[in-house]
C-alpha cells in the first residue's frame, strides 16, 4: 500500500474555481495520491464561493459537517479552506472553525505544498496576501488532470468592474492578465496533448489586456485568433464577458473565426437602465440590443445565454417587467437568474432601499417561467437539423447504447450509438426532439 497521503477537493463556484482545483491537484500530485471519497482522505480542501449567500453557506455548511464527523472517522483530516470566501474571510474562519488548519486566497494556492508541509506540523496558518503585481505562475497542463477532451485555461485574474452587488473584486483582487505567449503556449500544449475545446476564462474576458503599457496591449480578439491557429483544435469557448468592454473587434471574430462556438454568454443583469446604473454596469438596454444586433449579423443563429439579478435594491415593478421584455425580445437560449443577496464589502449591501424576500421570490418564479418557454421555443427549432455533437459519455442513468454530448451552441443532446463512442469524438447527430433542458437525436 502506498504511504503518500491522500488528498481530497470538494469544488464550489465557478469554472475559475474548477481550474483553481484542478491546478492543486496537479501541485499535489507530486506528494499525495488524490481520494474520491472525501471521508477517507488524508488531505481535505473545500475550495470555496463566496458570489451569493447561498454558495457561501453550501461550502460552511460542508465544513461543518466535516467537523461534526470528526472523531467517528478513521483518521482526522487535515482541513483546507480555499478561494472566495477564504479570501473574505481570512482568520476569522480560523477562529470559527477549530478543525480547519489551513485559509487559502485564490492568489496563494500556488504554495500550496509548502502551506501543507507546515499544516502537517500542527501549524494553523492563513495566506490570503493579494497583491496587484501578482503574475499567474505558468503550469504545463499536466496530461490526465482534467477531462481528455475539454479544458480550461485560466486568461486573466481578478476584476476591477467592481458591480455594486459583486464581491469578486474583493476576493480575486485586481484584473490581472497572463501575457499572450504564455496563453498560447499552454493551449499549443493541452491541443498536442489531444484536448479538441479549449475555454478561456476571466471574470470579464474583453478586457483582457488593458493593463499593458501602450505598444504593448494585445486584446482578447488577438488572443483569440491567436489560439484559433492552433491546429487540431476543434471548439474555442471563452466566460465571462462584460457588455461594457465588449469591442467590434470581438463581436467580429465571431464571422471570422469558425472554430470560436456559436453561443456567446453575455450577463444584462437586468433590463432597466436606472437598475444598471445603480449596479454600476456601464451600458444600457439600447447599448446591449445592439451588441446582440451586431453579434447575430457576424453569426446568424448564435445561441446566446444571460445572467439575471431580480430584486436589486430599489427594483420597481416597472424595473422588473423591463428585465422580462428583454427576455421576451433578445429570446435567450437560456439565462441564469438569481434573487439578489447581500454580499461583505459591495457597495449595494448599504443601499437603503431593498426589496422584501417574497417579492424577489415571486419576481424569480415569473422571470424563471418566461427563460424555461424562451428556452423550449428556442430548442424546437433544433428539430430536423443536423448537428456536430461532442461526445460528453454515456447517459447517466440511461440504457446501454445511450450517449450525451454537446452542440457547438452548448445544447445537450442525448442520443443512441449501436457502437460504442469515446469522449470528445465528434458526430453529426440528427435533431428528433427537443425538450426544456435538452435536446434527442439519431446517428444519420
Ligand atoms: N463576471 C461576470 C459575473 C460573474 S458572477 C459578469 O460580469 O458578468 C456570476 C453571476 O452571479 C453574475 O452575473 C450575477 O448575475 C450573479 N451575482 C453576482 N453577485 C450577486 C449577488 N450579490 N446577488 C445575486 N446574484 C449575484
Ligand atoms: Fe463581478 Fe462585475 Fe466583475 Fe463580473 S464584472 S466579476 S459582476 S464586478
Ligand atoms: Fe464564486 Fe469566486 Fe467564482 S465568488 S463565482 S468562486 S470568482
Amino acid at each position: 500500500m502506498s504511504t503518500r497521503p491522500s488528498f481530497h477537493i470538494e469544488t464550489f463556484g465557478c469554472q475559475m474555481n474548477e481550474r483553481d482545483s484542478e491546478i492543486m491537484a496537479q501541485l499535489l500530485s507530486e506528494g499525495a495520491r488524490p481520494c474520491l471519497d472525501i471521508n477517507e482522505a488524508d488531505i481535505v480542501l473545500v475550495n470555496t464561493c463566496s458570489i451569493r449567500e447561498k454558495a457561501a453557506h453550501k461550502a460552511i455548511s460542508l465544513l461543518g459537517q466535516l467537523r461534526a464527523e470528526k472523531g467517528q472517522r478513521r483518521r482526522n483530516p487535515i482541513v483546507g479552506v480555499v478561494g472566495c470566501l477564504a479570501q473574505q474571510e481570512g482568520q476569522a474562519l480560523l477562529r470559527r472553525l477549530p478543525h480547519v488548519s489551513l485559509v487559502i486566497g485564490p492568489q496563494n494556492i500556488y504554495q500550496l505544498p509548502a502551506l501543507l508541509a507546515e499544516a502537517a506540523q500542527g501549524r494553523r496558518l492563513v495566506a490570503v496576501d493579494q497583491s496587484s503585481s501578482f503574475v499567474i505562475p505558468p503550469l504545463a497542463p499536466q496530461a490526465g488532470s482534467g477531462p481528455p477532451h475539454k479544458r480550461f485555461i485560466t486568461i486573466m485574474q481578478g476584476c476591477d468592474n467592481f458591480c455594486t452587488y459583486c464581491v469578486v473584486p474583493y476576493t480575486r483582487g485586481r484584473e490581472i492578465s497572463r501575457d499572450l505567449d504564455q496563453v498560447v503556449a499552454e493551449a499549443r500544449t493541452l491541443v498536442e496533448q489531444g484536448v479538441k475545446e479549449l475555454i478561456l476564462l476571466g471574470q470579464n474576458v474583453n478586457s483582457y489586456g488593458r493593463k499593458a503599457k501602450e505598444g504593448e496591449r494585445r486584446t482578447f480578439a488577438e488572443l483569440l485568433r491567436a489560439v484559433a491557429r492552433l491546429p487540431g483544435l476543434e471548439r474555442l469557448r471563452f466566460t465571462s464577458s462584460n457588455p461594457q468592454d465588449l469591442t467590434h473587434e470581438l463581436l467580429l471574430a465571431f464571422a471570422e473565426l469558425p472554430v470560436l462556438c456559436p453561443h456567446f454568454h453575455l450577463p444584462v443583469q437586468s433590463g432597466s437602465n436606472r437598475v444598471l446604473a445603480r449596479m454600476n454596469r456601464r451600458y444600457t438596454r439600447e447599448r446591449y440590443l445592439e451588441l446582440i444586433a451586431e453579434l447575430r449579423s457576424h453569426r446568424p443563429g448564435i445561441a446566446i445565454t444571460t445572467d439575471l439579478i431580480v430584486g436589486f435594491p430599489g427594483e420597481t415593478e416597472a424595473d422588473f417587467d423591463l428585465t422580462c421584455q428583454l427576455v421576451t425580445e433578445v429570446r435567450y437560449h437560456g439565462a441564469f437568474s438569481f434573487k439578489y443577496s447581500d454580499r461583505p464589502q459591495a457597495k449595494a449591501a448599504g443601499f437603503a432601499d431593498k426589496v422584501a424576500e417574497e417579492v424577489k421570490a415571486r419576481r424569480l418564479s415569473i422571470l424563471q417561467g418566461l427563460i424555461d418557454r424562451m428556452a423550449w421555443e428556442r430548442n424546437q427549432e433544433f428539430l430536423g437539423r443536423t448537428e456536430r455533437v461532442m461526445v460528453e459519455g454515456a447517459s447517466p442513468g440511461g440504457q446501454a447504447g445511450q450517449w450525451q454530448g454537446r452542440t457547438g451552441s452548448s445544447h445537450l443532446v442525448h442520443f443512441v450509438s449501436p457502437v460504442a463512442l469515446a469522449v470528445g469524438d465528434l458526430l453529426d447527430v440528427r435533431i428528433t426532439g427537443a425538450g426544456q433542458h435538452s435536446l434527442r437525436g439519431e446517428l444519420p
